[in-house]
């Protein structure tokens, strides 16, 4: 199949081709304001910006598939400069909606956030109502409601992710495991927010990129929670890197306790939930397969120099 994937240079988009790139032909874009890949095996990033609709008509043209996955991730950034999200993110998405209906593409594949539910209850299922609080989920939430038009009206073939946290290892996109496994690496103190009892969920950019791949292959449609079996505690994840840290650098780091100024509180933001995933596991047969185990210990033994963190 013809694949666009938007957004390859950053985290997931660049995962995605790597894993495409051999049994599909890929045309890969990104306008670089964040992620820096220029190439992937043999695929090249061409830089083109899905806020500008002219470049979005050419993207798309003879493509079957599009994996949208460019656009301002997550909530600071987007809290920060609304305008610029609302055009790289909504209306963004509007343009590719837009022309790959024009454009004849069979289906559209769209990376939404569990921040589209607000502060939900206890078990998170895709039928829990969506109740965005900050500027991210609402764009996000407005971004599944022009796709899903588009399914209904003009038949397009849709398949939206709500994704939990996900996370690699890539300069440019750093999650909290990132930060952590630096800060023990430079043997810097670890700031905790608050208690630490904010939980959160995990999925590995290339296990992210396996429900992507299974979903193109069966032309799926329809809204799926996407996210790890692992359900942690801030505090617990601290720990774990500690008891890591311990164990293969033989150090641990001074933990420094902050005030939490509230900024969390536009996400997901609860002491424990269950984000269920059983549908993308029943369905398209998709399985997790990295343990934050795992990753924690390559990320602190991998080679090269450790930058100060942030
Ligand atoms: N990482 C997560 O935890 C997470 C969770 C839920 C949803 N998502 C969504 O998944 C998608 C990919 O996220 P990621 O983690 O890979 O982030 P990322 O920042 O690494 O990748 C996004 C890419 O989009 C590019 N981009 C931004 N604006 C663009 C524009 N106007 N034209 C072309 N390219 C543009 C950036 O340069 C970047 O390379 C995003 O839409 C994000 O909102 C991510």
């Amino acid at each position: 199949m013809r694949i666009l994937v938007t957004g390859a240079a950053g985290l997931i988009g660049s995962a995605i081709v790597e894993l495409l790139r051999h049994d599909h032909e890929i045309r890969a874009i990104d306008n670089f304001s964040i992620g820096q890949i220029r190439q992937i095996g043999d695929v090249l990033v061409e830089e083109m910006d899905v806020a500008n609709p002219d470049h979005v008509r050419e993207m798309v043209r003879d493509q079957d598939v599009v994996v949208h996955m460019a656009g301002y991730t997550g909530i600071p950034v987007c809290e920060n400069d609304p305008e610029g999200a609302a055009r790289n993110v909504l209306v963004a998405t509007k343009y590719v909606t837009d022309a790959s209906v024009a454009a004849g593409v069979q289906q559209v594949l769209f990376p939404s956030t569990f921040a589209v539910y607000g502060i939900p209850p206890y078990h998170i299922t895709e039928e829990t109502p969506i109740a965005p609080i900050g500027l991210y989920g609402n764009l996000k939430a407005g971004c599944e409601y022009v796709l899903r038009a588009a399914q209904k009206v003009d038949g397009l073939k849709v398949a939206i992710f709500r994704q939990s946290n996900v996370y690699g290892d890539l300069p440019t996109k750093k999650s909290l495991l990132n930060i952590l496994t630096e800060r023990v690496r430079a043997r810097q103190p670890i700031t905790m927010i608050g208690t630490g009892e904010q939980a959160r969920n995990f999925l590995h950019a290339r296990d992210t990129a396996v429900a992507y791949k299974l979903a193109i292959e069966q032309g799926a449609e329809g809204i799926y929670n996407l996210g790890g079996r692992e359900t942690l505690s801030v505090a617990s994840i601290i720990e774990l890197v500690q008891e890591a840290g311990q164990r293969l650098l033989g150090y641990t780091v001074p933990i420094e306790r902050k005030p939490d100024r509230g900024a969390a509180k536009r996400e997901v933001d609860l002491p424990d939930f269950h984000f269920d995933t059983s549908r993308v596991e029943r369905e398209l047969g998709f399985t997790p397969s990295l343990t934050l185990r795992d990753a924690v210990e390559e990320m602190l033994t991998k080679e090269g120099s450790v930058s100060a963190a942030h």
